[in-house]
């Protein structure tokens, strides 16, 4: 773990592995990195002058200890232009690109001047923040299952701040940073283990961890509850499974008693085979990730605490596998789910919309200000999409709008599909009140379709977050999206 902190004082007198300065892209230094090309002797601007670097944003330079410096190494890191203020994106490059560079050349401390980062919308010390936590993102790395754990040596960094002030903002960006660099590695971790580790059992168990490192209220529903609770359709996906399912309750109260609360639900589904529908083989691993959604309420959740926001969250997590087994759904069965609507499973691969219907429809209890379910629920969805933006459905203009407010406050976008009722007929069946798959066309959006069904008044959105929930390909991993996203729209919510 990397320690962050902020101090103003003179660059010069620091030692360090590596004091990180910026370069813009007309050549001209930021204020420290002149102070120090002034100690050494013109040696940067000199490798700026014979083009070793640009300014873009994601380019750095490594120049190794030079006579006059008491780092160790400088790096040069190309900041954009001059005279605008950073986008996010561009902001994160920046972070990346420094922290590629720190791991690379194996620096236990470096010092990182500031003055210059000032994101487009942002304050001075939600630019700390972001920097904080792109850094985080890269230096992030899965291997609690190797035996051959990756660098480490990063110890701590310092952010060179102007003055007092200056540094004070700082230490604010770098605490509400921090706590949101903790959540998002909490989800990524959570997706990335394989599903015989992260079964619905240690997902509970994990709750119970926050329960006691971060005050929450932990409640955990064994099937037998389930059953009084009359949960016909999200048992019967558990049925087809030897590991028996949990529904997770996490309640964090830092609002007034009468406050309604934000209820996330989570889709939990700890290894997605598709159960009697079995699916293909390939890439079926990528199935351990089908309970990121519940992942990612975690990691909101400890967040939120560890800010300790002003605000009433509850966290539930219904969580499951889905398997072939001689007790496991088969197509043509109807299940009666907690609300009381007989469902006819014509596809036993549907499953996350059955475990989430009997979350949301338990969630009522709660009386939410608004009901945010996270599921990845389609791969329709990464069609429409791809990796991009999370699928947002809602029938609230309101709630889309703040969404997305917080989606591009956070570089965790969403984009809003539509949930008309034109759509409805396709999940109608003559067997039962729903169908719950609705044929080839707008798969994504008969998904929805399903919840809508099961969320009638309430203030309720659904993001399918299939596509960005984790990346594919060599470099495999979770995203920890949208952690981001929904804990700054918790922020905006307690602001208001
Ligand atoms: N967990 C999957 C959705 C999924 C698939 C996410 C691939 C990411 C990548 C979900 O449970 C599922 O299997 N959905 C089916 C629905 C279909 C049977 C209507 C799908 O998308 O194929
Ligand atoms: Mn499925
Ligand atoms: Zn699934």
């Amino acid at each position: 773990m990397t320690k962050y902190i902020a101090k103003s004082s003179n660059p010069l007198n620091l030692a360090t592995d590596c004091m990180v300065v910026g370069a813009y892209q007309d050549g001209s230094l930021t204020d420290t990195a002149q102070l120090v090309d002034d100690k050494i002797g013109g040696f940067l601007s000199s490798a700026i002058n014979q083009g070793d670097l640009n300014g873009d944003p994601g380019s750095a330079l490594l120049i190794p200890g030079l006579q006059g410096s008491k780092a160790s190494r400088v790096l040069l890191v190309g900041c954009g232009q001059r005279t605008t203020e950073l986008s996010i994106a561009d902001a994160s490059k920046i972070a990346s690109a420094i922290a590629g560079s720190l791991q690379k050349c194996r620096a236990k401390d470096a010092v990182i001047d500031i003055a210059g980062l000032s994101v487009d919308s942002h304050t001075q010390s939600e630019s700390i923040a972001i920097c904080l936590q792109s850094i985080e993102y890269s230096l992030y790395a899965f291997d609690q299952l190797k035996q051959k754990k990756s660098n480490k040596n990063l110890k701590s960094i310092i952010f060179l701040a102007t003055d007092r002030s200056d540094a004070n903002l700082a230490q604010v960006g770098i605490a509400r940073g921090q706590a949101l660099a903790n959540g998002v590695k909490t989800a990524r971790d959570l997706g990335n283990l394989p599903g015989n580790i992260c079964t619905p059992t240690y997902l509970a168990k994990e709750a119970k961890k926050l329960q006691k490192s971060h005050g929450l209220k932990v409640t955990i529903l064994e099937e037998k509850k389930m059953e009084e609770l009359g949960m016909g359709s999200l048992l019967s996906v558990s049925r087809g499974s030897r590991e028996p399912a949990k529904f997770i309750i996490m309640q964090y109260s830092g609002g007034a008693k009468k406050d309604a609360p934000i209820v996330l639900v989570g889709k939990g589904l700890t290894f997605d085979a598709g159960g009697i529908s079995l699916k293909p083989a390939g890439a079926m691993d990528e199935m351990k990730y089908d309970m990121c959604g519940g992942a990612s309420v975690f990691g909101v959740m400890q967040a939120v605490a560890e800010m300790k926001l002003p605000v009433n969250l509850i966290g539930v997590v219904p969580s499951s596998e889905n398997l072939p087994d001689g007790a496991a759904n088969k197509p043509g069965d109807v299940v009666t789910s907690m609300a009381g609507k007989t469902i006819e499973i014509l596809n036993t691969d549907a499953e996350g919309r059955l475990i989430l219907c009997d979350a949301l429809t338990y969630c009522r209890r709660f009386k939410p200000a608004k009901i945010i379910d996270i599921a990845t629920l389609t791969g329709a969805c990464v069609i429409a999409l791809g990796a991009h933006p999370s699928g947002m459905f809602t029938h609230s203009d309101e709630l889309s709008a703040e969404l997305e407010e917080a989606g591009n406050h956070t570089l965790d976008r969403v984009w809003r599909m539509p949930l008309w009722d034109d759509y409805q007929n396709q999940i109608d069946t003559p067997f039962a009140d729903i169908a719950n798959v609705g044929g080839r066309n707008a798969g994504a959006v008969t998904a929805a379709c399903f919840l809508a069904r099961f969320t009638e008044g309430l203030n309720w959105a659904h993001l399918d977050i299939a596509g960005t929930a984790w990346t594919q390909g060599k470099n495999k991993s979770s995203t920890g999206r949208p952690v981001s996203l929904l804990t700054q729209l918790v922020i905006n919510h307690a602001e208001k």
